[in-house]
């Protein structure tokens, strides 16, 4: 019998996809797709907010797959890069890549990504990848400016980004090992937002001020800070 990569579930609303398919995790034995048409209670990455309203995609995928800690930045590039293309074949034009996760137009935010995990040994035995993206125009003032599709006259719906990027993720979980990651990187480097700005960058446990370099082919943000070269893994740009 033919088995898809994921098993998908579709809800009207939802308090949170990601918390949803770690909820199905307990009972099936599968990958998970969930797709809901309105999200009440959104997270971000620092347990902030995400607001979604009627019409926007929010949605997540769980992945049974055991993954090195260290590949992880390989994933995060890869479910990007996978959500760029698929704007790029939609029509959008000037996307641009905010490390590490974080997909802008004209400097707004279009889209977030949030990953979760669970880690034993330096194993990630299974992965949350949770995707919003803004497809209806925002009421409520963000503390950040925000954008969505149908403002760039991007006319699809929701339904059918998640079909394209669960195939995507479905394509290279599937060929993780063999990927031209040097690719990859070298579109998000392409398409880095702020290339001429000094960045500040707070990482785990320091904070940097530097000049963008590149984004490396393991998913790390290259900064030049006085004179040094720096790989930073984990963090956010602020
Ligand atoms: C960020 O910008 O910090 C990441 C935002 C991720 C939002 C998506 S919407 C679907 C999934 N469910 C959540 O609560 N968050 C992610």
């Amino acid at each position: 019998m033919f088995l898809s990569f994921f098993e998908h579930y579709f809800y009207k609303s939802l308090d949170n996809t990601n918390d949803e398919v770690k909820k199905l995790n307990m009972l099936k034995k599968r990958n998970i797709g969930v797709f809901t048409g309105f999200q009440r209670k959104g997270r971000g990455r620092k347990q902030r907010e995400w607001e979604s309203s009627i019409g926007d995609l929010a949605c997540s995928f769980l992945i049974k797959d055991s993954i090195n800690v260290n590949d992880l930045g390989k994933i995060n590039l890869l479910i990007v890069n996978s959500v760029i293309n698929i704007l790029d074949y939609l029509g959008v034009k000037n996307i641009q890549y905010k490390w590490p996760n974080d997909i802008f137009i004209q400097n707004k935010k279009l889209a977030g990504i949030l990953i979760e995990t669970t880690i034993s040994k330096k194993i990630f035995n299974e992965f949350v990848i949770g995707i919003g993206i803004n497809f209806v125009p925002k009421k409520i003032k963000n503390s950040i400016p925000v954008i969505s599709l149908s403002e760039l006259n991007c006319k699809v719906n929701a339904l059918k980004v998640f079909f394209l990027i669960s195939f995507n993720i479905h394509l290279f979980m599937n060929s993780f090992k063999y990927i031209d990651y040097g690719i990859i990187s070298k579109n998000l480097t392409k398409v880095f937002f702020s290339k001429s700005k000094l960045l500040t960058i707070n990482s785990i446990h320091n904070s940097y001020k530097g000049n963008f370099i590149r984004i490396t082919p393991f998913g790390e943000l290259l900064i030049e800070v006085n004179g040094d070269i720096k790989a930073i893994s984990y963090g956010e740009i602020l």
